[in-house]
C-alpha cells in the first residue's frame, strides 16, 4: 500500500539532513552504494555513540547485577546450529519470473504478483538471513563461519566465563553492544531494516519461577529509556506477539513499536527465551551450563529474559521525534528538538563577528573552558550569526554562546541562546561553565 505522501516526505527530509548535515551517508557510496549499509559521519557516530553511552550507563554502570562483554563476531558454526539459526533463521521469499526480483512474502499486497512489473511470483521458499564465511584457506562444509545475526549468541558462549570468573548470584545480566549482520530479503526505511546493524542486548538470568516477575521489570525499564532518549510517549507501542508469530525460542514476546513516519514499526524486542539457549548450547557444545544454587542447593539451567534494543532504530526513532520545522523571528527554519543527552554537539561559540580579533580571542578563550568540561562543544565563525544558529538548530544543539561587544566592553558576560525558543539571556563569564551543567 502506497504510504501517505506527508509521511513519505517526512523521511525524505530526514535523509536529506542527514546527508547534508554529515549524520549519515549511503555505504559504499562513490560505487553506486551497497544495498543495506550505511555510512555515519562525524554528527552521526556522535549521535550513536550518546545513545550506546547512555544505554550502557543505564543498564550496565547504573546497576549492580550486569555483566558487561564485547564477543566476537565470527563465532565457531556450532553456536547456531544450536542456536536454531542454521535451520530456521529464514524469511519466506518468492522471486518474479518476469523481472527476477525477490521479495519477502509478508511485505507483499498480492503474494502472486510482482510489485515491480506485475510479473508472476514463484512459489515461496525459505531464505536464510545469516552471512555465511570461510575461515582459513580451505573452502569447504569444514570451513564455515557465520557473521553473528543476533549479538545474544556471544552472550550465551560467555556464560560459563562469567560464572567462573565472578561467581555471580542470580538474577544477574550479561549485556553487549555490538555489530549483527542479516542477509535481509528488502532491506529498506533508511537505517530501519538493514544488513549491519548494531544491538544492545542483555540476556537476564534467572530462576525459572521468576521469569515473570523480571519480564514486567524490563517492560518498565524500556518505557523509561525512550523517555530518556526524548521519545514522545504516545509514539511508543506495545505489541504483545502471538502463538506462532513468535520467535522459536521465545515462550512470550513484546515488540515495542514506535510511530516512525512510514508508519507503527519495530522498535525494540523483550522476549522470555526460557532456557532453550543454555540448554542448546549445553547439549551440542558438551559443556555444563548449569548453574548451582547455594541457598536451596539445588542445580539447573536458568531461564533468560531478554530485552533486545537496535541502535539504528533508536536512532531513527530520535530523529523522527526531534524533526521539526517552524518559524521563528518571521523565517522558516528547520530543527532538531534532540534532548540535550543524544545532541551530537552540546554547545557551540561563536564570535559576533569574524573580523574583529578582540571578539574572536574572548570567543576562543570560552571555547577553549567549555570543550575542556562538556567536550562536545563547537566553535563556529563562519557567515552571518544568523546562517550558524540555523547551522546548530539544523543538527540539534541545545544552546549557541555568543561574545559580543558588551562581553569586552562592559564585562556584560555572553549571551546563551537556546535551540527551541530562540530565546536569548545573558550569562556572567565566570558563571558560564556552571550554567550548563547537568544540562547537557
Ligand atoms: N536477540 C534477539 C533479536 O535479535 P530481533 O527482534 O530479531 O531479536 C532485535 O532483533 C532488535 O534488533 C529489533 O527490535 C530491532 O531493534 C533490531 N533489528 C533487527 N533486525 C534489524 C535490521 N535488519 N535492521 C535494523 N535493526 C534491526
Amino acid at each position: 500500500m502506497a504510504k501517505p505522501k506527508q509521511a513519505n516526505q517526512k523521511m525524505e527530509d530526514i535523509i536529506s539532513l542527514c546527508k547534508r548535515r554529515g549524520f549519515v551517508f549511503q555505504g559504499s557510496e562513490i560505487y553506486g552504494g551497497l544495498a543495506g549499509t550505511w555510512d555515519y559521519g562525524p554528527y552521526g557516530v556522535a549521535l550513536k555513540n550518546n545513545i550506546k553511552n547512555l544505554w550502557w550507563k543505564r543498564f550496565v554502570d547504573g546497576r549492580e547485577d550486569m555483566y558487561g562483554v564485547d564477543a566476537a563476531i565470527l563465532m565457531n558454526k556450532g553456536v547456531w546450529e544450536a542456536s536454531g539459526h542454521v535451520s530456521g533463521f529464514s524469511d519466506p521469499l518468492v522471486e518474479c519470473s518476469k523481472c527476477k526480483r525477490r521479495f519477502r512474502v509478508d511485505q507483499l499486497d498480492d503474494p502472486k504478483v510482482c510489485p515491480e512489473c506485475e510479473g508472476r511470483l514463484g512459489e515461496a521458499r525459505q531464505f536464510n538471513m545469516m552471512f555465511q564465511t570461510h575461515i582459513g584457506a580451505m573452502q569447504d562444509e569444514s570451513s564455515i563461519s557465520y557473521l553473528r545475526p543476533e549479538t545474544a549468541g556471544g552472550i550465551f558462549v560467555n556464560f560459563k566465563n562469567i560464572i567462573d570468573s565472578f561467581h555471580p548470584r542470580l538474577p544477574f545480566g550479561i549485556a553487549q553492544i555490538g555489530k549483527a549482520f542479516r542477509n535481509e530479503i528488502a532491506p529498506r526505511d533508511f537505517i530501519f531494516r538493514v544488513r549491519e546493524m548494531e544491538q544492545m542486548e542483555i540476556e537476564y538470568f534467572v530462576k525459572p519461577a521468576e521469569w515473570e516477575r523480571f519480564f514486567q521489570e524490563f517492560q518498565k525499564q524500556i518505557h523509561e529509556w525512550t523517555k530518556e532518549i526524548g521519545l514522545e510517549k504516545s509514539h511508543v507501542h506495545e505489541l504483545e506477539i502471538a502463538d506462532g508469530d513468535r520467535a522459536h525460542y521465545s515462550k512470550r514476546t513484546i515488540d515495542f513499536e514506535f510511530d516512525f513516519p512510514f508508519g507503527r514499526k519495530e522498535l525494540y524486542g523483550l522476549a522470555y527465551r526460557t532456557d532453550f539457549d543454555l540448554k542448546a548450547h549445553s547439549e551440542s557444545s558438551k559443556t555444563d551450563l548449569s548453574y548451582y544454587d547455594e541457598e536451596t542447593k539445588e542445580r539447573f539451567i536458568p531461564h533468560v529474559v531478554e530485552p533486545s534494543f537496535g541502535v539504528e532504530r533508536t536512532f531513527l526513532a530520535v530523529l523522527s521525534d526531534a524533526y521539526t520545522e517552524d518559524e521563528l523571528g518571521g523565517e522558516k527554519r528547520v530543527y532538531l528538538k534532540l534532548s540535550p543527552n543524544v545532541a551530537p554537539v552540546k554547545i557551540a561559540v561563536f564570535p559576533l563577528l569574524k573580523n574583529k580579533p578582540e571578539l574572536v580571542a574572548k570567543a576562543r578563550e570560552v571555547y577553549a573552558v567549555l570543550k575542556k568540561e562538556f567536550g562536545a562543544v563547537e566553535f563556529d565563525d563562519n557567515g552571518n550569526i544568523g546562517k550558524r544558529y540555523r547551522r546548530q538548530d539544523e543538527i540539534g544543539t541545545p544552546y549557541c554562546v555568543t561574545i559580543d561587544f558588551d562581553t569586552i566592553e562592559k564585562n556584560a558576560g555572553v549571551t546563551v541562546r537556546n535551540r527551541d525558543t530562540g530565546k536569548q539571556e545573558r550569562v556572567a563569564l565566570e558563571e558560564i561553565s556552571e550554567k550548563f551543567k547537568g544540562i547537557v
